[in-house]
């Protein structure tokens, strides 16, 4: 991986924070992205420190917002020659529904959205690069619902773990179709499911649920670095060149819900995705 250009989204804890880790390790160039100044410098020093790889940056972008993702995009464009691995990490579930920064609701923001956005707007620099690959952080909570195209925001009912589900096929759904598109090119797609992790994950949330959160993922979950494994696999083995559009587990390509695989939600999802982030992939 060295010389190679990375970018992991969420970057500053959990499985992110240990997928920047592994790409580190391997001499890659590697920018974390994550929501806190502070925090994001000292994983990023800390890292330089630990493997003594010395291009370890981090760039400041609360990634529910399409503006912040929009001048993160900018900076990335004016900065980097090109970007070899697009790690489309960040998600979270939020039990109570609360809107971000552009009055959408958080799930469907931060988890589906924000990764449209931000893909789309750095496909240029992972055109320029030899082979670009881009992994996106699913779920096996991916399996069960259907997307609300009615109501994907949950205004008139919300549950957070639906949400959280939804927000989850829309990344296979959106992998899927851009895999698709990028067909014939050197830009390859792909999606996971890390495992049951214990991270921070559902930690953002207060009583029952983040109580339920940290004791089953002490109980039943394996680390940050193991849950870290596939979406280190997807980004840097040579055994994945040229695989794309499909879905893996534990390093290997599994089949996903019916409901992923809807070619009619997949068209309906990305049609969606362009109206509310108001951009338009290049045909
Ligand atoms: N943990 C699991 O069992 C599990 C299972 C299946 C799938 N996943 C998926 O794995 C991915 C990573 O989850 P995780 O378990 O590593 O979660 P985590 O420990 O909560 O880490 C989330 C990371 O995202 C960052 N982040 C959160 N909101 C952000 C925002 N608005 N803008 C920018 N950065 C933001 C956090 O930053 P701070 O450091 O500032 O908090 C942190 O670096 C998610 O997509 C999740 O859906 C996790």
């Amino acid at each position: 991986m060295r010389g190679r250009i990375c970018l992991v989204t969420g970057a500053t804890d959990g499985i992110g924070w240990m997928t920047a880790r592994a790409l580190a390790r391997d001499g890659a160039r590697v920018v974390l992205v994550g929501r806190n100044q502070a925090k994001g410098e000292m994983r990023a020093a800390a890292l330089r420190a630990e493997t003594g790889n010395d291009a370890v940056g981090f760039e400041r972008a609360d990634l529910a917002a399409q503006g912040d993702i929009r001048a993160l995009a900018g900076r990335l464009a004016a900065k980097l020659p090109r970007l070899d691995v697009l790690v489309n990490n960040v998600g979270a579930w939020f039990h109570r529904r609360i809107e971000g920064p552009d009055g959408i609701e958080m799930t469907w923001a931060l988890n589906h959205l924000g990764q449209f956005l931000l893909t789309g707007l750095v496909l240029d620099l992972l055109g320029a690069a030899e082979a670009g690959r881009i992994v996106n952080v699913a779920s096996r909570a991916h399996l069960g619902p259907q997307v609300s195209f009615d109501d994907p925001e949950g205004r008139s009912r919300y549950a957070g773990w639906r949400a959280y589900q939804q927000s989850k096929l829309a990344n296979l759904l959106f992998t899927y179709r851009l895999a698709e598109r990028l067909d014939g090119g050197r830009v390859t797609a792909n999606c996971l499911h890390p495992g049951f992790v214990a991270s921070r994950f559902g930690h953002n949330n207060t009583g029952l649920p983040r109580l339920v959160a940290v004791v089953t993922q002490r109980l039943f979950a394996i680390s940050e670095e193991k849950g870290a494994v596939t979406s280190h696999y997807l980004a840097a083995d040579e055994a994945v060149a040229g695989v794309s559009g499909r879905y893996f587990v534990k390093c290997r390509p599994v089949e996903s819900s019916p409901a992923s695989r809807d070619r009619e939600a997949q068209a309906l999802l990305w049609r969606m995705s362009e109206e509310m982030t108001g951009f338009r992939y290049p045909a």
